[in-house]
């Protein structure tokens, strides 16, 4: 359990992996184009690209959206860095909208107390990322009616909810967001290695970010400037990137997608272990909105005694158990605080940090493995707690 998480690797995952090395295509084949279309069915999109990675998916998205300098994208300050900074990546302006303390994610009713004051100042934003913290959908049915009335475009960062469920339909069928994406990190519920997704259901975006991913070359007939010429002829229509998925990886996405619900399952009972066994000590568990499945890619619990939290993280890490920290606030990193973001600036994220811990939580983990987790962590707080 040196890790809070890692992947599944099954014999059918390695033989799919050799298939696919064994075949003619290692990269740009019909593994990729399957992967595709198994997401785009499994979470009810019609459209799916993939790429090489969620932080490559999340900037194809932003630019498939239009987003550019002078623009404005917000986001969640409780996320890993790539949320924000595909926002920067296009020259935009980034912002954030503090979190429910209760969900870990971005809360409707400060974004819509920011969208008032925003629209007075004419500075909305164009673009949010809704990023479902811990693979627990946003409040998305809130965020996409604010949408509407405030005329911005919504990409849901799903990086830790594949396989999760918003009202009884799977993450990622963009119901109330234009984009989903999901990464496939080995940390995350089903691995490629690295990889993303972006889903939708406007072909225009999926046309735009399939055209991104490959330098901006087209070679459709259709769209060719010159139509007079042979079968290696191709055209650069706009700058795009090598964000290209291998056959490899799409081998063994469409491997491991054959187990997501179990995936899934297993993860929500884990939890749920965790729930019980944890409800006696001094810490709050995560909660989870009835609406909803989570994909739990994440089990973050918060200390009721934050200032024991590095004392806690430090004993059990000693211990080898592979605690974490999710997530430092993007706006306090030295990179954002040179924007001009500082401390204080989204209290809720920043006190929810304070406290947070991640606790081991991947599909092959023993009830055995968890309980010496929980035991691990009852002794770390009560000494830490002596201690201080
Ligand atoms: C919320 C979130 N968004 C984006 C990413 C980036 O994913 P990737 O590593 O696939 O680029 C991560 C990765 O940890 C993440 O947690």
């Amino acid at each position: 359990m040196h890790s809070y998480s890692r992947q599944s690797i099954n014999q059918a995952d390695i033989e799919a992996v050799i298939e696919a090395l064994q075949s003619e295509y290692i990269t740009q084949g019909p593994r990729v184009l399957e992967f595709e279309r198994t997401i785009a069915s499994k979470v009810g999109a019609e459209y799916a690209v993939a790429a090489n990675s969620a932080t490559s998916s999340l900037h194809l998205a932003c630019l498939a959206l239009g987003l550019s300098a002078g623009k404005r994208l917000w986001t969640s300050p409780n996320t890993f860095v790539a949320s924000a900074n595909c926002g920067l990546y296009c020259g935009a302006e980034v912002d954030f909208v503090d979190i429910n303390p209760a969900t870990y994610n971005l809360c409707p009713i400060k974004l819509e107390e920011k969208l008032i004051a925003a629209e007075q100042t004419n500075q909305l934003p164009d673009v949010l990322v809704a990023v479902h913290m811990c693979g627990q959908s946003c409040d998305m049915a809130a965020i996409g009616r604010l949408a509407k009335q405030y005329n911005f475009r919504v990409i849901e960062d799903a990086s830790h909810a594949i396989g999760g469920k918003y009202h009884d339909e799977y993450v990622g069928n963009c119901r109330h967001s234009d984009i989903t994406v999901f990464s496939f990190h080995p940390v995350k519920i089903v691995t490629t290695a690295e990889g993303g997704m972006a889903v939708t259901n406007d072909a225009e975006l999926a046309k735009a970010m399939e055209s991104l991913r490959s330098h901006g070359i087209t070679r459709d007939p259709s769209e060719l400037k010159d139509v007079n010429q042979g079968a290696w002829y191709y055209e650069q229509h706009a700058l795009g990137f090598n964000y290209r998925m291998t056959d490899l990886q799409a081998a063994l996405g469409v491997s491991q997608l054959t187990r997501l619900d179990e995936f899934v399952e297993r993860r929500n009972q884990l939890a749920q272990r965790y729930n019980e066994k944890l409800a006696s000590l001094p810490l709050i568990t995560p909660t989870l909105l009835g609406n909803c499945k989570s994909a739990w890619h994440l089990y973050v619990i918060q200390l009721a005694e934050p200032s024991c939290r590095r004392r806690v993280f430090d004993t059990m890490r000693e211990q080898g158990i592979g605690v974490h920290v999710h997530y430092i606030p993007v706006h306090t990193q030295p990179y954002y605080q040179a924007l001009g973001f500082d401390w204080g600036q989204f209290p809720v994220a920043e006190d929810y940090y304070h406290a947070a811990l991640s606790l081991p939580l991947f599909f092959d983990m023993t009830e055995d493995e968890q309980d010496q987790v929980v035991a691990a962590l009852s002794d770390a707080i009560s000494s830490a707690l002596n201690i201080s």
